[in-house]
């Protein structure tokens, strides 16, 4: 192969190099760029020599989010690497993918924990060093953010996501995408936005369930994190397993099509989710492989995730014209852009020295415990029992305190256990000189307790009961775990509950028997420490609630930005959704104590009467008024009052973070806009309609701080 071909030379633009490529490739090597295989070795050599692979996964089975996987190692994707671009007729690399969900090697809060901190530019800086530490390690695509907004704790993947607001989703979404691409020309990996879209509502919270969401609110909730992800320029996406309106996703040209290459105006590369294409023959759309590829590749996915029907059914769909040549050249340009914007064909390999010298670098870790340490929330603090100060006698009770990969959580591939302090040996670093006692043994403890100041009692769900396919009937506490709860608080010690999640569980009974309870999810490589920081006060909680917690696992789905109905409980007084709960969530979305108390006050608007197209300014007054620093995210609430289409009681529209002193205060200001006023229909039209708007500012989604403006028509 001469090194003089143009699409050799790293001096033109890319898109001439691409198409001097495309001009050479046979049509089997065509078909092979969108082909991605998965845990490749020595017997896939002669596929890869003949361009019969363009991709490859690095995991060994569909489930990788539940089962530790053995490690990535660059000798042997360089390796494989090899052969693509030294033994094959043109030499095109191969594109290395992996699920770095939250972190490679420093393993960072799961992400419903990372949208607890609220802090989209610390999240930015995570997703920053997920990727250099992946890129090092040889891999080059990352299937990740998981963009599903979620509604239903029951859903084992509320994990993945940002949890139940579209704002914050969006906001989040934005920041990781830059922090794992970095600038656009040269890839630091490409991100890849999932599952589009919908899959946060499959039915029943039931895992690969069909998606039951109107298209309006599809439009207005779930696509809006993508819409952010196609801002922040995200080199993929991919589709979602499950069927919506009649169709699968995969084989959706209305939503893979219309809307996100049409509507959100995506360029980059579409690709299946695990065997994605070869499923629409189990949906039933399709009777036979030919059929599933054409559907799959002529609903708009480029590459087909392992399962193999590109190759085995394209050339047939191709030949009798049900796929077109020019729609096969646009999905290869496509990949071939990817890998050319990601440098493989000038860095082909890694080097093998460098990748073990950048993981988990000490820097790293202390940024993702920074996130950790944001993520943590505090439910409850009775007595003010928490921070633990003058204790001589610190108890702590059962399994979880010794946990090290459980605190990863799901989707931890590259995480090593022996990086992670238990919760116990943090308490114990962070309590110099008291007598910090551990007990598997429930007798022991209520023994022991009796002199004793205060027991912590780690309790929750290992990550085996999160994640993919792990969707569960009730959002109680595993089997137990609230006897020991309810025993130590008999004997009148003091107790504090630290949950560890990959979901909202239902806390009712955690929070009565407990004087001072944290919801930490599962915290990531550093979480023992963080929790132990919070615990003792050297850090001052400030997470809030990502998604509602509900008093009862028959309450979900639930959210806090419903629409009003026609028979809203204010109107009806006493009216309640089920007449056997009370309305609404046990804590609401946006919740979080701290160890200080934050006041807002002063709400106003820059004028009353706004002309459409303009925005208006909302400012008001947050202090301190407690006796400690800390800091607090400050939330903006708004309400269309009338138009075209029913709009939620309320959403969020912006949220500050605000770092206080005692006593001091601080006004924050928020622009509000076009893009928060306006809302899509059915069709995704976008509107933005005059009228009036209600403002509410505080410090959860219960916001009682009040005022309102109008939209006027006359445009400026
Ligand atoms: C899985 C998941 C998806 C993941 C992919 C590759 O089944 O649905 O999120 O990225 O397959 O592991």
């Amino acid at each position: 192969m001469p090194d003089s071909w143009p699409y050799q030379n790293a001096e033109l633009p890319t898109a001439e190099r691409v198409n001097d490529l495309l001009a050479r490739m046979t049509l089997t090597e065509k078909i092979g760029q969108l082909h991605q295989g998965f845990d490749l070795n020595a017997d896939h050599h002669t596929d890869i020599r003949e361009g019969k692979i363009g991709s490859a996964i690095v995991a060994n089975s569909a489930t990788s989010g539940n089962d530790r996987q053995a490690r990535v190692r660059a000798a042997q994707l360089n390796a494989l690497q090899r052969v693509a671009v030294q033994e094959s007729r043109l030499g095109i690399p191969l594109l290395f993918a992996r699920d770095v969900i939250h972190g490679h090697r420093t393993v960072a809060p799961i992400p419903l924990g990372q949208a607890a901190s609220f802090s989209p530019e610390l999240i930015r800086a995570c997703a920053e060093i997920a990727a250099l530490e992946a890129r090092a390690d040889g891999i080059h695509w990352v299937f990740t953010p998981m963009l599903d907004v979620a509604r239903d704790a029951r859903w084992g993947r509320v994990a993945e996501g940002f949890g139940e607001d579209a704002f914050l989703a969006s906001t989040l979404a934005y920041a990781a995408v830059r922090g794992y691409q970095g600038e656009e020309k040269n890839l630091r990996v490409a991100a890849c936005a999932k599952h589009f879209v919908g899959y946060g509502t499959v039915e029943g919270g039931r895992d690969y369930n069909t998606l039951e969401v109107s298209a309006y609110t599809l439009q207005n909730v779930h696509l809006m994190p993508f819409r952010a992800a196609v801002k922040a320029g995200v080199a993929t996406v991919m589709s979602a397993f499950c069927d919506w309106n009649g169709l699968p996703v995969a084989a959706h040209s209305y939503l893979l099509n219309d809307i996100l290459r049409g509507q959100l105006g995506f360029q980059g590369v579409l690709v299946t989710d695990w065997e994605g294409a070869l499923e629409l023959m189990r949906h039933g759309v399709a009777g036979s492989v030919k059929e599933a590829a054409a559907l799959a590749f002529e609903a708009g996915n480029d590459m087909d995730m392992v399962s193999g029907i590109y190759r085995q059914g394209l050339p047939e769909a191709l030949a009798t014209g049900q796929v077109s040549l020019e729609a096969l050249d646009e999905a290869v340009q496509r990949v071939l852009t990817l890998k050319f914007q990601l440098g493989l064909f000038e860095q082909p390999y890694t080097d093998e020295m460098e990748a073990e010298r950048v993981q988990f670098r000490p820097a790293a870790r202390e940024t993702v415990r920074e996130l950790a340490r944001r993520s943590i929330v505090l439910l409850k603090n009775a007595g003010d029992v928490l921070p633990l100060q003058d204790v001589n006698r610190v108890g702590v009770f059962g399994p979880a305190a010794l946990w090290r990969e459980q605190l990863f959580g799901t989707w931890t591939l590259d995480g090593q256990e022996g990086d992670v302090p238990t919760l116990l040996e943090s308490l114990r670093g962070a309590l110099p000189g008291v007598d910090v006692w551990h007990t598997l043994n429930l007798d022991e403890a209520l023994d022991w307790a009796r002199h004793t100041d205060v027991v912590i009692v780690p309790v929750g769900e290992t990550p085996t009961r999160s994640g993919e396919d792990h969707s569960i009937a009730s959002l109680e506490l595993p089997a137990g775990q609230q006897a020991w709860l309810e025993a130590l608080h008999e004997v009148g010690v003091k107790v504090v509950t630290v949950v560890l999640t990959g979901r909202p569980l239902v806390l009712s009974r955690v929070l009565k028997f407990s004087e001072a309870v944290v919801l930490a999810w599962h915290p990531g490589v550093t979480g023992g420490e963080a929790i132990a920081e919070v615990l003792c006060g050297r850090v001052n909680p400030s997470g809030k609630l990502p998604m509602s917690l509900p008093r009862h696992t028959g309450q979900v789905p639930l959210h806090y930005a419903h629409h009003p109905t026609g028979r809203p409980v204010e109107v009806i007084p006493g009216a309640y959704r089920l007449s056997d709960m009370l309305d609404g969530p046990l804590l609401p979305f946006g919740f979080g104590l701290s160890y200080t108390e934050f006041r807002c006050s002063a709400l106003r608007v820059s004028a009353d009467y706004v002309p459409m197209g303009e925005s208006v300014t909302v400012s008001a007054t947050v202090v301190n008024v407690g006796a400690v620093a800390g800091e607090t995210v400050v939330q903006l609430y708004l309400r269309d009052v009338v138009s075209s289409r029913v709009r939620p009681v309320r959403e969020l529209c912006g949220f500050q973070r605000v770092a206080l002193h005692p006593g001091e205060a601080r006004e924050v200001q928020f622009s509000v806009g076009k893009a928060e006023l306006g809302f899509y229909d059915e069709l995704g039209t976008f509107r933005l309609e005059e009228g009036e708007f209600r403002f509410w500012l505080g410090l959860d989604s219960r916001a009682d701080l009040e005022t309102g403006f109008w939209l006027t028509s006359e445009r400026n």
